[in-house]
């Protein structure tokens, strides 16, 4: 089948009301949680995307079923089995990852494809290794597979991630929580779906104690968990930023926002207030800014600002009166996105893991690649500010996160198309 591709016309006008779909990264480690279970349950505001569709397949080859109701999704876990998590589409979808910590708890055993680096880095796998050796977890590698297997009996630990990684907290938690004896992980990364992950895993008897201003987690292991209710998969804050953005950019009257926890977002909530978004009670108010001294931004691990969220500050910047500047301190390569922004006209300097973004500058529509999910959905943002026709290619990436998105769009007024309208239905 030809490749996708989605125009945009700008420049755009937007205004309504939009709903964020559930928490993409917070989604994935929950689907990975799934084999620790052994009974049926339900996950509500489930993001109908691709990468939960990968997940989905997985776990259905483990024989789990599944079935779709709307976005609320009931699993079935009594026929699980144990497979090798070795096939293709597995191993580019980082987060699959977390099923090692899930088949380990389950079956003390697993072997999975490494996964591979991608546009935004390497990203290795040490630290993962390293805790799971804590816990009593041996990895040996064969070419591009790892074998895990349990070699010690662990019944306490003590373990400090040398980084906060997101995945390697989440690894680390889902293999700890079932079994025997206490668990402590220091340094470990605090992003609000870490925080959800433990809420999950805790309504289904998880002993689980965060502490994140020490950056600590203690976990008295429990010898089953059981879901009591439907967990409902909150709004996902890297895209309630996004329709943020889109106000800042082109909200020619209010654009609502609905469906973040003002929590998830506690860590931005400052700067975008002083860019005149309004937090109300349930929604977000947010609308075009005129003339706007530009800004400096640094992605760190949370409480710091979002990496998977700088990409589309760069064409906030290029909105911006003077010099700004964006640093990634997690993926400190994350900037490919910035050659396929010149496509549009947008000018920038790049230094070490910096670029540095003059504003404010004139868009124009042209050809380009989404090279990844965050690259795609700025390249969005810079088309409906960009004059002309703005067509967006490997749209696939940005069918990996974004629920509806030519839908929310197009009801915000955005004149937009996709020459195959792929979006997932159910
Ligand atoms: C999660 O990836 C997210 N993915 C990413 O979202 C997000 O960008 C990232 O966290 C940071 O917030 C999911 O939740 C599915 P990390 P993760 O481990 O867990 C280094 C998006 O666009 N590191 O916190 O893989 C690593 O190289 C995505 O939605 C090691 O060195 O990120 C990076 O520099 C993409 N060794 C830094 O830590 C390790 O063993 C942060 O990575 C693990 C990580």
């Amino acid at each position: 089948m030809a490749e996708e591709t989605l125009s945009l016309v700008g420049p755009a006008f937007l205004k309504g009301e939009v709903t964020v779909s559930g928490s993409k990264n917070l989604a994935l480690p929950l689907l990975a949680t799934v084999p620790l279970f052994s009974s049926k349950f339900v996950f509500c505001n489930v993001p109908n995307i691709l990468d939960v569709h990968i997940m989905l397949r997985t776990l259905s080859s483990m024989g789990i079923d599944f079935s779709w109701r709307g976005n609320t999704l009931e699993l079935d876990c009594c026929k699980l089995r144990y497979i090798d998590l070795i096939s293709p589409a597995l191993s580019e979808l980082r987060a699959s990852f977390l099923f090692v910590a899930s088949f380990l708890s389950r079956f003390g055993h697993a072997v999975i494809k490494k996964p591979g680096g991608d546009q935004i880095g390497d990203r290795p796998v040490d630290i993962h290794l390293e805790g799971l050796k804590s816990l009593g977890y041996e990895a040996n590698f064969e070419g591009d597979v790892i074998r895990f297997r349990r070699v010690r009996q662990v019944s306490d630990a003590e373990f400090v991630l040398k980084y906060p990684s997101v995945g390697a907290t989440e690894q680390l938690i889902i293999a700890s929580v079932v079994g025997s004896g206490r668990k402590v992980f220091r340094n470990i990364a605090t992003e609000p779906e870490v925080k959800h992950l433990i809420s999950w895993l805790s309504s289904c008897g998880g002993k689980i104690n965060l502490y994140p201003e020490q950056r600590v987690v203690e976990i008295e292991s429990v010898s089953f968990l059981s879901a009591q209710q439907a967990f409902f998969v909150p709004g996902d804050r890297i895209e309630g930023i996004t329709w943020l953005l889109a106000g800042l950019l082109c909200g020619n009257d209010e654009i609502v926002v609905k469906g973040v926890y003002y929590e998830d977002l506690d860590n931005v909530s400052g700067l975008f207030k002083s860019l005149g978004v309004q937090f109300q009670e349930d929604k977000i108010i947010s609308k075009r800014l005129n003339g706007f001294a530009n800004l400096n931004i640094v992605a760190e691990p949370y409480p710091g600002f979002p990496t998977d969220a700088q990409p589309m500050m760069a064409v906030l910047l290029s909105q911006g009166l003077g010099v700004g500047k964006i640093k990634d301190n997690v993926f400190p390569n994350r900037f490919a996105y910035l050659s396929e922004l010149s496509k549009l006209g947008l000018q920038f300097e790049f230094k070490e893991n910096t670029t540095i973004i003059v504003g404010p500058q004139k868009l124009t529509g042209n050809e380009v690649v989404a090279r990844d999910i965050r690259a795609g959905i700025a390249l969005v943002l810079a088309g409906l500010i960009a004059s002309g026709t703005t067509s967006i290619k490997q749209v696939n990436h940005l069918r990996r996160g974004y629920e509806l998105l030519e839908t929310k769009l197009l009801s915000l007024g955005a004149k937009v198309l996709s020459d195959q309208s792929l979006e997932y239905v159910f």
